[in-house]
């Protein structure tokens, strides 16, 4: 059982701040994400869980104890680097029984270990292999093997699979739930592509600038964002935002560039301020021009059918906003179209810090 924990953790390289003001508790047996992008602090975050960095403030607690004055190993976290370093002159099987021989383990347990990891990640076909002679995918697995023998306290990895190609991402990551499910370890595990990360995560951490800005299970992150910046980050094709002035006391929107007003849900206190309201493409709905019930009349910008789904980017004016359709519907360029809003579905993050004002239902 591992369970972690970041308590008031603050590290800085001279001027660069990397991770600020981190508290974070990783349950035991959790698939847990940390997302955010380039050089937000997700590879310290690791690497001060490992204990390869000391941080500067704050405390670092394994299943409650704490940890900080304690090396790599004493932790016995084991850490799949960002760029996974196989040594090329073994064969993968030697690779994956590296780091038992280094602990002087005795040789049938090794082999013992070495026989189960790669049953586990299906490469014992590989195992005389040189890495040179691996795909990119197999020689991810190697890489991650080799941080399975070890039977550590829990798994750290650094975008282990980021480096592959779209296909080879889409079954690794897979594959490393089911991992991760049958080994019942706890898994810190980093990326930067936010599908990813929604797809395999029990919990994820959103990072920004080295901060924590929203801590929440996939649905939470996605349904309920509580900020812009975590609302533009997750979700594909992105959020549509319209700017206007939002009124706490009876919970009218107002746009300002286009003819839209909705009435959402009303707050107890605040003053008018600058907002933006927020809804994703798969909440916005195309109806036939002149539709009573529709909010907007809008024309059709431009049309992308991906097959299962088609992005309708419609605009009104100079705003464009993006649609999800589900299946091939057909529509031509400057059809007029009207767009229905529900307004259960909006967010309304106020303009100026971006902090949300009014959740969706
Ligand atoms: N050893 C170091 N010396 C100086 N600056 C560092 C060091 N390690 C990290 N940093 C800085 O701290 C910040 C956070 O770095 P970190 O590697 O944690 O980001 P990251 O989120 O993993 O980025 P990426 O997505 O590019 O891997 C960056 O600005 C980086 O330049
Ligand atoms: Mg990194």
């Amino acid at each position: 059982m591992a369970e972690l924990e970041l308590i008031g953790v603050n590290k800085s390289y001279g001027r660069v701040v990397a991770v600020k003001d981190i508290n974070l508790k990783i349950a035991d047996n959790e698939f847990f994400c940390v997302f955010g992008p380039p050089s937000c602090g997700k590879t310290s975050i690791l690497r001060i869980l490992l204990g390869l960095t000391q941080p500067d403030e704050g405390e670092i607690r394994i299943n409650g104890q704490r940890v900080n004055e304690q090396g790599p190993k004493e932790r016995n976290l084991a850490m799949v680097f960002q760029n996974l370093a196989l040594f090329p002159h073994m064969t993968a099987g030697e690779n994956l029984a590296f780091p038992l021989v280094e602990r002087k383990i005795d040789k049938t347990e090794v082999k013992r270990r070495v026989q189960a990891v790669a049953e586990t990640l299906h490469i014992t076909k590989l195992l005389r292999k040189l890495p040179a002679h691996l795909s990119g995918g197999e020689r991810q697995r190697v890489a991650i093997g080799r941080a399975l023998v070890r039977e550590p306290t829990a798994f750290l990895m650094d975008e282990p699979i980021a480096a592959l190609d779209a296909r080879l991402r889409e079954e690794m990551r897979v594959e490393l739930k089911r991992l991760q499910r049958e080994l019942k370890h706890t898994l810190v595990y980093v990326t930067h592509d936010q599908e990813e990360a929604m797809s395999v995560a029990d919990r994820m951490a959103i990072l920004e600038g080295g901060m924590i800005r929203q801590v929440g299970t996939p649905d939470e992150i996605y349904n309920h964002p509580q900020s812009r910046y975590v609302a533009e980050l997750i979700g594909s094709p992105p959020m549509n935002f319209i700017a206007g002035t939002y009124q706490p006391q009876n919970g009218r929107f107002v746009a300002s560039a286009v003819p839209l007003e909705l009435d959402l849900a009303a707050r107890a206190d605040g003053d008018p301020c600058d907002a933006r309201l927020a809804i994703r493409p798969e909440d916005l709905r195309i109806h036939e021009a002149g539709n009573p019930r529709a909010a907007l009349a809008a024309e059709v910008y431009e049309v992308e059918p991906l097959g299962a789904f088609t992005i309708v980017d419609v605009n009104i004016g100079e705003t464009i906003l993006k649609v999800m359709e589900p299946g091939q519907p057909s529509y031509r360029l400057k059809q007029p179209i009207a767009l229905g809003i529900t307004p259960a579905k909006c967010h309304v993050f106020d303009g100026a810090t971006g902090v949300l004002l009014k959740g969706a239902a």
